[in-house]
């Protein structure tokens, strides 16, 4: 006879792999950083974006690239009436598609956008990789000057240097435009050429494919033989245009001003195709082999290539995982008022007034005895307790308890409202 379903053990549901749960302090953290980098972004003049988590598979196709791991390998697609969706991977695409779709391109220039939210990579999971993580970031459109570029880098460079974070460095390198990279691409393949049976499979196909995005390979062999010094002689010639040359000067003359110290870094090329000129990371030791705590760029032909008007952008994203992982304690708000009580109306009328206050304030729910609610007010670290018995309701005042002096008065409520 068959088990009644009531009888079989019940299976206890996990959590997909490379996702988290938040709650609790880590929570509180994450929320006090959100916050500081909503009045940082809005300070310099950046209004809030928040587009969907899933777009049209083809936006990322095109605007991501189609031979990046993200768009290859890593996106979450599935079907629903006949069309591919994919879960956004990143940010950038959606934005820029939602910049075009709402005609953005007719406000007065710059328009300058944050959005922060989750972002999902099949990816295999480690510390710093997750397959679902969360993005803040910044994209600028409209201008194409060194400014412009110095101005979102200071962004992250400051929001960063308010938070503590330690031991950070920012890479930096310009890969100039299309054109300027055809030359490269061809005497990059020239240079590797010789070593082509001894790179790994992706990087064989990148050959063809992207050359470019070999330079990205994590694989340590491949990463010996662009290591060679025929191979890095090559890298360390700027192959850009005069025009981008002169712009990436400007910009590193903008940042040696303000002293922010940088790292030219040849090998930097960026996991999207979308990336123009100026790209950059922003890395920290203390991370692990996921270092990465900030990347971005300019992409100054994206916004055309998916149908919108001309438009040079740059922005960047920071990956709130990575970067929370190196943010230190920070200070909580402690509990002003815990309202030990059996009169929940005059209770729940007294806290309404002093949250008004902008004041902490918990009323205990639990029915029980005033002892085993003051030692819930004292668990949660309550400076103060206000004990609000019938006798008390009555006659408009409470009982001011500090927990930590002991020290206990009556006190009237409009007394409390005074202080
Ligand atoms: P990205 O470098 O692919 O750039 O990602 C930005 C940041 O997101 C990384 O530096 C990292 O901190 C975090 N991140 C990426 N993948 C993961 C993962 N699997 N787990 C945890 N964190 C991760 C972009 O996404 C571009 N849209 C940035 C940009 C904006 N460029 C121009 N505008």
């Amino acid at each position: 006879m068959a088990t009644p379903p009531s009888k079989l053990r019940k299976v206890v549901i996990q959590r997909p792999k490379g996702t988290q749960d938040l709650f609790g302090d880590e929570s509180a953290r994450w929320e006090a950083v959100e916050a500081l980098c909503r009045l940082q972004f809005k300070n310099a003049g950046y209004q809030e974006i928040r587009t969907p988590a899933f777009e049209h598979t083809e936006l990322f196709e095109r605007g991501v690239g189609e031979a990046t791991d993200i768009v290859n390998k890593e996106m979450y697609t599935f079907e629903k009436s006949e069309r591919r969706l994919s879960l956004r991977p990143e940010g950038t695409a959606g934005v820029v598609r939602s910049f075009i779709e709402q005609g953005m391109g007719r406000w007065p220039k710059p328009v300058k956008l944050y959005y922060m939210g989750p972002m999902f990579r099949y990816e295999r999971p480690q510390a710093g990789r997750q397959r679902q993580f969360h993005q803040v970031g910044v994209e600028l459109f409209g201008l194409d000057t060194p400014a412009s570029d110095a101005e979102v880098i200071l962004m992250a460079m400051r929001l960063f240097e308010s938070l503590g974070l330690p031991n950070l460095s920012l890479q930096i390198n310009n890969i100039g435009t299309a054109a300027c990279r055809e030359t490269f691409k061809a005497g990059l393949k020239v240079r590797v050429q010789p070593y082509l049976s001894q790179l790994c499979a992706d990087c064989q196909t990148r050959y063809d494919s992207n050359p470019l995005r070999m330079l990205d390979c994590k694989n340590t062999a491949c990463q010996s033989i662009y290591g060679l010094p025929d191979i890095q002689q090559f890298l360390q010639t700027d192959f850009t245009s005069e025009a981008c040359q002169a712009h990436f000067a400007q910009l590193l003359s903008i940042l040696d001003a303000l002293k922010v110290p940088y790292q030219r870094n040849f090998m930097l090329v960026r996991g999207l195709d979308y990336y123009t000129k100026t790209v950059f990371e922003i890395t920290s030791t203390n991370l692990g082999a996921q270092n990465a705590v900030c990347g971005g760029g300019r992409y100054n032909t994206l916004v055309e290539d998916l149908g919108g008007p001309e438009t040079p952008a740059i922005g960047w994203a920071l990956g709130l995982e990575r970067l929370m992982s190196l943010v230190g304690a920070l200070p909580v708000k402690p509990l002003d008022y815990y309202i030990v009580t059996d009169q929940h109306a005059a209770a729940f009328d007294l806290a309404e007034q002093l949250r008004a206050q902008h004041h902490r304030v918990e009323v205990d729910l639990s029915g029980k005895g005033f002892g085993k609610q003051l030692e819930r007010a004292a668990k949660l670290n309550a400076t103060q307790v206000l004990i609000l018995g019938e006798a008390e309701a009555k006659n408009g005042e409470v009982q001011l308890k500090i927990l930590a002096t002991k020290a206990q008065s009556v006190v009237p409520y409009s007394q409390l409202f005074e202080r």
